[in-house]
């Protein structure tokens, strides 16, 4: 069973959508997967409230209950995703403890790159994989822009996915009905992002099987 956790600390970044994206993508796959809502908000669990008996369960939890949760999870699930609140907390510290990889969604603006990069020192404290994820980005803003910041990041040796998910109202839409973009258009452009960040996903995951992270971060 892989754990992977959304953790960012500012707020509207993309954690919940790319979390019930992800996890659709990975249904789609044939995968059995959970989520597990760790965010007060209960964002993704008001989502599963009206999917009814469709997958992927959501089990609304708090950070001091994770660690057993997961443990009885084991065996069940061949992915779990945790998404987290965007307050300082327990809640993104016990998630990225848990986590194989964590993901940092992010707009590319330098004010909200800022806050990526404390999140980023959190999971690097723990010696967790942690790539960000540039989301919601204007999909008529010029190519080079997404560039530039990913190689400001690995100058500070932070990766980027390279799979940018860009702004669509097909997210937002799909997510108020209860859906993703893969039901409600898997031909759709957004179907196909997220399915390219998924495969990615999977690859990293598989690659990171018990292989210690030893990121140098710079300055
Ligand atoms: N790629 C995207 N394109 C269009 N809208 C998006 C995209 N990503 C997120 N949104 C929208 O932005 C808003 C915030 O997204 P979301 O709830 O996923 O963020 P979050 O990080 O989970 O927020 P919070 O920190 O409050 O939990 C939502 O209305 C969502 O539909
Ligand atoms: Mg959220």
């Amino acid at each position: 069973m892989k754990i992977v956790a959304m953790a960012a600390r500012k707020g509207g970044c993309g954690k919940s959508t790319l979390t019930t994206h992800l996890a659709v993508a990975a249904i789609q796959d044939s995968k059995r997967v959970a989520i597990v809502d760790l965010d007060p908000q209960a964002t993704v669990a008001e989502w599963a409230d009206e999917r009814g008996d469709d997958p992927p369960d959501v089990i609304s939890s708090q950070p001091a209950r994770l660690s057993k949760l997961l443990e009885s999870m084991r065996g069940a699930y061949d992915l779990v995703l945790i998404d987290t609140p965007p307050t300082t907390g327990e809640a993104d510290r016990m998630a990225i403890g848990a986590a194989d990889l964590v993901l940092v969604p992010t707009r590319i603006q330098t004010s909200d790159i800022a806050a990526v990069l404390r999140s980023i020192d959190k999971a690097s404290a723990q010696e967790k994989p942690t790539f960000v994820v540039f989301n919601d980005e204007a999909p008529s803003r010029r190519k080079t822009v997404a560039e530039e910041t990913r190689s400001v990041l690995a100058q500070r040796g932070i990766e980027v996915a390279p799979q940018v998910i860009h702004s669509r109202i097909i997210y937002g839409e799909s997510q108020d009905a209860s859906k993703t973009a893969l039901e409600v258009d898997p031909k759709s452009v957004a179907a196909d992002e997220i399915r390219a960040l998924y495969g990615w996903l999977t690859q990293q995951l598989n690659q990171q099987t018990n292989k210690p992270h030893n990121r140098q971060v710079a300055g």
